[in-house]
């Protein structure tokens, strides 16, 4: 059994993590500003510090005595980073850096693990499909250029102060709790949403953009593998099935599922919209023996029975 700290535990994959962790008869804790994440998605028993990354004295004592940390706070919104770029690069980008620097004095015994979330947003336009993880980074966005910043100084952590880290980059992530009302929400939440109440959707475009879903319950498990494995070397990992799904089969499997008639409109594309996200899952495999094999129907099912 192990002592646990979770950044953004009461969000939307933290509360996942949390449950997995807890299931497996570790301890959990929890450092969250609840600038998105909600108290009532993990049980009332684990302990939660209210407070932000960016304040490395938050951080340090919400460390103390840990054997590991999963980080996974961050302002998760392209868009947000775009309205408020210094803002969201403190929290995103210092409040890694200060996970960082807290992880080498957390535990007597010597540096702790940190396994942490980058994003497949560090890709930007890349067209090399599927993405490897050696494939060019070239970040469209403030969020997408600090998520390569964070695993920047993950080299750093590991090669000058000893502490050992692990980086995902997550692709898009789907599940119960991913919250339907944010204006931040991920295409799955937005339509899952509105199509179990019999509401009309709108496709951005032609709907024939393919994205890698990955069913949250999959993610997680990658990330407490990390943490059990051996590691050198701040190595960086793809999450993603290497599955492709248009949106506009995403749309119908919904409607199927749910019994309704597919309700769509088609307004026009989305600014920047990438064409084509495809991870691939190879070296995820390889370093874990982990695959993100749960059937986008399957997945799909376990999202509109949360609601
Ligand atoms: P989320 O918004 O549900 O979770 C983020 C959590 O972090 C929330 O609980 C929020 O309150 C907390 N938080 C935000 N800023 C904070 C700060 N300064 N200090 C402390 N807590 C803070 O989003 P999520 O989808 O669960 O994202 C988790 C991680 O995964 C993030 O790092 C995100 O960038 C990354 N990610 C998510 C996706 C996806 O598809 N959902 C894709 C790529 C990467
Ligand atoms: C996602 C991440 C983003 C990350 C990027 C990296 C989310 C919410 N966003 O963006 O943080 O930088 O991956 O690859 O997870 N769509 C519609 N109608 C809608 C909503 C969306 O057609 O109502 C379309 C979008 O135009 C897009 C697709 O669905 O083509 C997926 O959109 P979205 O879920 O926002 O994710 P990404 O744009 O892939």
């Amino acid at each position: 059994m192990a002592r646990y700290l979770v950044t953004g535990g009461c969000g939307f994959i933290g509360s996942h993590l949390v449950e997995r962790l807890l299931a497996a008869g570790h301890e959990a804790f929890v450092l969250d500003d609840l600038s998105t994440g909600k108290r009532a998605n993990l049980p009332d028993s684990v302990p939660v510090t209210v407070g932000t990354v960016a304040d490395p004295a938050v951080v340090e004592t919400a460390m103390a005595g840990m054997d590991g940390c999963f980080h996974l706070a961050a302002v998760a919104s392209v868009d947000r980073s775009r309205e408020a770029w210094l803002e969201t690069h403190h929290a995103n980008l210092s409040g890694t850096i200060a996970v960082f620097d807290a992880a080498r004095r957390a535990n007597p015994r010597g540096p702790i693990p940190v396994v942490y979330a980058s994003s497949a947003a560090v890709y930007g336009d890349n067209p090399n499909m599927p993405l490897r993880e050696d494939a060019a980074t070239r970040p469209l966005s403030a969020y997408g250029a600090d998520k390569l910043g964070c695993e920047l100084h993950a080299r750093v952590a590991d090669g000058v102060h000893g502490v050992p880290t692990t980086g995902f980059r997550f692709f898009n992530v789907y599940g119960p709790r991913q919250d339907p009302k944010s204006p931040y929400s991920g295409v799955i939440s937005i339509f899952a949403g509105r199509i179990a109440k019999g509401q009309p959707i709108t496709i951005n475009g032609d709907g024939e953009q393919v994205r890698d879903f990955v069913y949250v319950k999959d993610l997680v498990r990658c990330l407490t593998a990390a943490m059990d494995a051996p590691r050198a070397g701040a190595p960086v990992f793809n999450v993603c099935t290497g599955v492709p799904t248009t949106v506009n089969r995403l749309a119908e499997v919904l409607a199927s599922l749910s019994g309704r008639a597919l309700e769509r409109t088609y307004g026009p594309a989305r600014a920047g919209d990438i064409r084509l996200s495809i991870g691939d899952p190879s070296n995820l495999r390889a370093a874990f023996d982990v695959t993100c094999d749960t059937s986008l129907e399957d997945g799909l099912r376990d999202t509109l029975a949360w609601l």
